[in-house]
């Protein structure tokens, strides 16, 4: 029996107040995380970095107690170590030379990958002893639809016009990049949890992108596959999953790919979300960010009506999405001492 609250809220317990931690909680809002990221050169360098990275991790948890710690890293490690060099470039976000042709496609490969991140896996390893004793440590990675976006617009798109073009114009080679990428992500996710990683959190950022025969194939789709295989490989490890946008079809989400717990995004209602979700699995979320960048009265009622709807549980506090950088630091102490003062 495990005495983590965040690891018996995914199990399915009701815990009272309920455990809670913020997606991007390491980050720039916070100026040790500005302090140490200036130390280790580009923000790449500091993913692998597994001393800086570690101290990353543990710097929102020394403020605010999270009951979780999720590995510092980012979800575009997995194209950098398929050999798609990415590069953050500062104010533009992520850079890579575009995979558009079956040229491209072949110049990736698996072999290698795990070495190439073998400094993140160090970093779990690490952040396993130096965390609190009832603290979880969550593992990530972008899902196969999200991280494929990247891959062939060569950074972030409004539209995914390219990314759809070939989804749509050129199926053959879309299916094998994403199996490429599934493959390369479950590999990934299994190191992790064999270094100490004790929940697995996929991020769909553009699911909601997708039409929906396109969302049941490659949101849906690659995020059983990996549910499935770390259940059936490490059994016992729960898996979260974050098909942001997915509006309606977060219930075939949660029903079709098995996973343990599932984080909503600021556009889902409560009551529906109450009704139709927490039943089938954890709920986790879904704070606007801006309320707290906004604080003040406004994040208050923001924080009870979440927890007065989801609250009873099974439920695990978060954000919609992830922190901004403009997000005043004592807003998090603010949010972070009103859940824990919640007694139903
Ligand atoms: O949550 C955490 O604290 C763990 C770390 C984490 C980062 N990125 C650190 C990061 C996680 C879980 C991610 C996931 C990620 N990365 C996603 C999915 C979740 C989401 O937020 O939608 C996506 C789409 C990415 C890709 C990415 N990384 C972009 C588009 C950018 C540039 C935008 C920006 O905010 O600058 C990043 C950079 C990034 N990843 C930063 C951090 C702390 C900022 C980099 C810096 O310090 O300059």
């Amino acid at each position: 029996m495990t005495v983590k609250p965040f690891l018996r809220a995914l199990a399915g317990e009701p815990i009272t107040p309920p455990p809670f931690w913020l997606m991007r909680q390491a980050g720039r809002y916070l100026p040790e995380y500005r302090e140490t990221r200036a130390r280790a050169g580009s923000f790449l360098d500091l993913c692998y970095n597994p001393e800086l990275a570690v101290e990353v991790t543990l710097q929102p948890l020394r403020r605010y107690a999270m009951d979780a710690a999720i590995l510092f890293s980012d979800i575009l490690v997995i194209p950098d170590a398929l050999g798609q060099s990415v590069a953050f470039r500062e104010g533009e976000g992520p850079i890579l030379p575009p995979i558009r042709s079956a040229r491209d496609l072949d110049r990736l490969g698996t072999p290698g990958l795990l070495d190439r991140l073998a400094p993140v896996i160090e970093t779990v390893r690490r952040l396993s002893t130096a965390i609190p004793s009832t603290t979880a440590l969550i593992g990530f990675a972008g899902a196969p639809w999200t991280v494929a976006t990247y891959m062939i617009e060569g950074g972030g798109s409004k539209d995914f016009g390219h990314a759809k073009r070939m989804m749509w114009g050129e199926p053959q080679l879309f299916a094998r990049l994403m199996e490429l990428v599934t493959a390369a992500t479950g590999d990934y996710l299994i190191a992790q949890i064999d270094a100490g990683a004790e929940a697995i959190q996929i991020f769909d950022t553009w699911a909601g992108a997708l039409p929906e025969t396109e969302f049941r194939r490659w949101a849906i789709g690659p995020a059983r596959h990996l549910a499935d295989r770390i259940h059936a490989e490490r059994p016992g490890v729960p898996v979260i999953g974050f098909p942001r946008g997915a509006g309606v079809l977060y219930r075939a989400y949660v029903e079709e790919t098995g996973v343990d717990g599932v984080s909503l995004d600021t556009s889902v209602p409560l009551a529906w979300a109450a009704e139709v979700l927490q039943p089938l699995c954890t709920v986790q979320g879904n704070l606007d960010p801006m309320l707290l960048v906004a604080g003040g009265e406004a994040l208050d009622t923001g924080i009870d009506r979440i927890l007065a709807t989801l609250g009873k549980g099974p439920f695990i506090f978060n954000l919609g999405h992830g922190i901004v950088p403009a997000t005043p630091p004592g807003n998090v102490a603010r949010l972070a001492d009103r859940v824990k003062a919640w007694r139903g």
